[in-house]
């Protein structure tokens, strides 16, 4: 295996427990490149698995009476404006194969559902997806897999201009000024260069079909492993190749 056959393994003793860890996906990349849709096309070729989509937005922190009357001068796109400790309790539950409650946010009041939440089970895959999945480092260390969406800065502001009116009640001028004060640099100074930490980088976002096609063989190999890991429990893979 070691010079390179494709899914070949190596198999190992190994504790039972780590053979029912999910596998975790984490997408990032800028806002409107198409994060949802390559997850959507992942989650479409992985019908045959229990796949599940947390979005980092449902962490969004509420903003207090006072902040929501000012909303326009609140930075969005800033790490603290996500409960980050919130979003590690989640995922580590979920990788404990326990179903959470995740909170739903609202766009357009810029504060949680009060009464309602969605309710996630355990899966096989997680795919943890928003533009600041890989700032953190604990967030980071819970992925086995890390896919950066890079798309072109002026189609993204086209997108999010249609879907900021279309779908979050703004109007062309506030998204305009925002994205000027506040999502673009901040995608300047926190998004790009959390690039780095990616395994994979899709130019073009959910129009290639290729890179998603390829990236989906690759979590069909390592789920087959973790397959193999649930026919034999205490047998752990411990290496595999994967070549195009
Ligand atoms: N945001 C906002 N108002 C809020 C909360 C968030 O305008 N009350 C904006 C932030 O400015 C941030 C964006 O929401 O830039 C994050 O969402 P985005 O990544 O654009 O949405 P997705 O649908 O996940 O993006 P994609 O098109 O890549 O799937």
């Amino acid at each position: 295996y070691a010079n390179g056959t494709a899914a070949a393994a190596a198999v190992e003793l190994a504790s039972p427990t780590a053979a029912r860890q999910p596998f975790v996906i984490g997408v990032s990349g800028g806002t409107a490149s198409g994060k949802t849709t390559v997850c959507d096309m992942i989650i479409q070729q992985l019908h045959d698995h229990r796949v599940v989509l947390v979005n980092q937005d449902s962490f969004y922190r509420g903003l207090t009476a006072e902040e929501s009357a000012r909303a326009q001068d609140y930075n969005f796109d800033h790490p603290d404006a996500f409960d980050t400790e919130q979003l590690l309790e989640c995922m580590g539950q979920l990788k404990r194969a326990q179903p959470v409650n995740v909170p739903i946010y609202d766009f357009k009041k810029h504060r949680r559902c009060s009464e309602s939440f969605r309710k996630v089970n355990a899966s096989d895959v997680i795919i943890l997806e928003g533009i600041l999945v890989f700032h953190d480092q604990r967030v980071r260390n819970l992925m086995d897999m890390k896919i950066f969406v890079d798309t072109d800065a002026d189609i993204r502001l086209a997108r999010r201009i249609r879907r900021d009116t279309v779908e979050r009640g703004r109007d062309i001028s506030s998204v305009l000024d925002q994205y000027g004060r506040f999502v673009k640099p901040a995608f300047d100074d926190f998004v790009l260069p959390s690039k780095k930490y990616a395994d994979v980088i899709i130019p073009r976002g959910g129009d290639n079909h290729v890179a998603v096609d390829l990236i989906v063989e690759h979590i069909r190999t390592k789920l087959g492993q973790h397959d193999l890991c649930k026919i034999y429990p205490n047998v752990h893979v411990v290496q595999s190749t994967f070549q195009v």
